[in-house]
């Protein structure tokens, strides 16, 4: 426990907290962890509740990720566990392939009513991942059934985040999760990332350069023919590498260029979906529609896991043709539409609704933006950017060990009980949406009590 934390094991102990051992934790391989690293100091999260974890001992700790970019309701919410609880006693499962359930059709009912206009149609995933293959999917099914075979190339973009299957990985752009796993899909190519510090640090809001690095894509219809390239995927607000936002016209530039040469559009919007950035989705927040848009993590509140895919109309009707009794898009997962994951969405989607929780990032983000910002000129900081609720902290990397900074400083925050994300040299903030000002002053305070002690 850090020393100075007065809250933690009295409040606990109160909210029921036993003091637990550890377990063994030999056979266990983490995702995405320093297996090792962790081993010896475990960072163990037990309980939590509202805008807090608190680990097996007790201590409290702040969330300043939304656990990992989903929890946006925040924590333990009442309407989501009543709901899951329920589910549970009355149906565990129902096979998702030539059945149905209820609770599934309502849920994309209630989904397509908060969608951006013509986005009606929802395929059910288990995760982020599992959605962009589903859209990458849809996009060469697509063009095949109206005659355009041809059309199978896929476009990401450099710095892209897209889960970690093949497709997800190929079309994505962050070098080491890509170099370890042989060649990956072929026919991809990757428009260059809009990060430019040289030009727009400390930008509040979007950037104002870099739009015209969206033309990227009509040298890539220049190179290989806008009849070969199925559909590009762009997250609206990049998270994962390290919070990067779309120059301002950058997406609208993107949405032309794809109109002109028939190529789809997909939002990666895993991280943006739900409320992140003030608005329900990022498409409606740029005024800018994709034809496919995936989502996962806040749709459940990050309770059970669930993702899905919004697709148009159109790309809904070029599948449905040939004989009726045959499968028209041969795809699915035998937990898309688990009864659990979609109790639980419905419990989230009524939160959401109830408390004003998919707009409530619009009334937040100058409070959050002027504390973010005061952290300029804070030890090793190069940038600080902002929009909605998430934010990002860019630090210098030590010399010669690029990542460590950040790691160093996500550990010594840890210690003094906030959990914040980090992705190379920057920290990345994205709290519940039901954060408060004390909550940000907390975050803020931390990090920059923080930097100081690890400069
Ligand atoms: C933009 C984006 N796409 C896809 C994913 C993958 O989601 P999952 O980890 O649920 O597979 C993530 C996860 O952070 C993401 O940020």
């Amino acid at each position: 426990m850090h020393k100075d934390d007065p809250t933690t094991l009295a409040a606990a102990e109160a909210a029921g907290n036993a003091l637990k051992p550890s377990p063994a934790m030999d056979a266990f391989w983490m995702p995405f962890t320093a297996n090792r690293q962790f081993k010896k100091a475990p960072r163990m999260l037990a309980k939590a509740s509202g805008m807090h974890y608190w680990t097996p001992e007790g201590r409290q700790i702040l969330d300043g990720a939304a656990g990992l970019w989903c929890v946006n309701a925040g924590h333990a919410r009442p309407k989501i566990v009543e709901a899951i609880a329920a589910q549970a006693a009355e149906m565990d499962f129902a096979p998702p392939f030539n059945m149905g359930h209820p609770k599934a059709f309502e849920l994309a009912e209630r989904l397509v009513e908060i969608t951006p206009k013509g986005l009606n149609k929802v395929f059910f995933t288990n995760s982020g991942s599992e959605a962009v293959e589903t859209a990458l999917k849809m996009a060469i099914g697509y063009h095949r059934a109206r005659g355009e075979g041809t059309r199978t190339r896929l476009v990401g973009r450099e710095r892209g985040y897209h889960g970690v299957n093949f497709g997800g990985v190929s079309v994505g752009g962050i070098v080491g999760n890509r170099k370890t796993f042989g060649p990956l899909l072929t026919g991809t190519d990757h428009l260059r990332h809009t990060h430019d510090l040289g030009k727009n640090a400390y930008s509040r809001g979007l950037p104002e350069h870099g739009a015209e690095l969206a033309d990227d894509l009509e040298r890539m219809v220049a190179l290989h023919d806008a009849s070969t390239i199925a559909a590009v995927i762009v997250e609206p607000v990049a998270g994962s590498t390290g919070v990067l936002l779309p120059p301002k016209g950058y997406l609208q530039r993107l949405r032309a260029i794809c109109d002109k040469h028939g190529i789809l559009l997909i939002f990666d919007e895993v991280i943006t979906g739900f409320g992140r950035l003030g608005s329900p989705f990022a498409a409606g927040h740029f005024g800018v529609t994709p034809d496919l848009m995936t989502v996962a993590k806040g749709i459940s509140n990050g309770s059970v896991p669930m993702g899905a895919v919004f697709a148009t109309q159109a790309i809904h009707d070029a599948f449905m043709t040939g004989p009726e009794h045959v499968i028209e898009f041969p795809h699915g997962y035998t937990y898309s539409s688990h009864p659990l994951a979609c109790a639980a969405a419905l419990g989230t989607l009524d939160t959401y609704a109830e408390e004003g929780l998919l707009t409530r990032a619009a009334t937040m983000a100058p409070v959050f933006e002027d504390a973010l910002h005061s952290l300029k000129g804070a030890p090793n900081v190069i940038d600080v950017r902002n929009i909605g609720l998430v934010g990002g902290i860019e630090l210098t990397p030590i010399a010669g060990q690029p990542g460590k900074r950040g790691f160093d400083v996500l550990l010594a925050c840890w210690e003094r009980g906030i959990l914040i994300r980090t992705t190379g040299d920057t920290i990345a903030l994205s709290p519940p949406l039901i954060v408060e000002k004390t909550h940000i002053d907390q975050l803020v305070g931390t990090i920059g009590e923080v930097l100081k002690v690890t400069a």
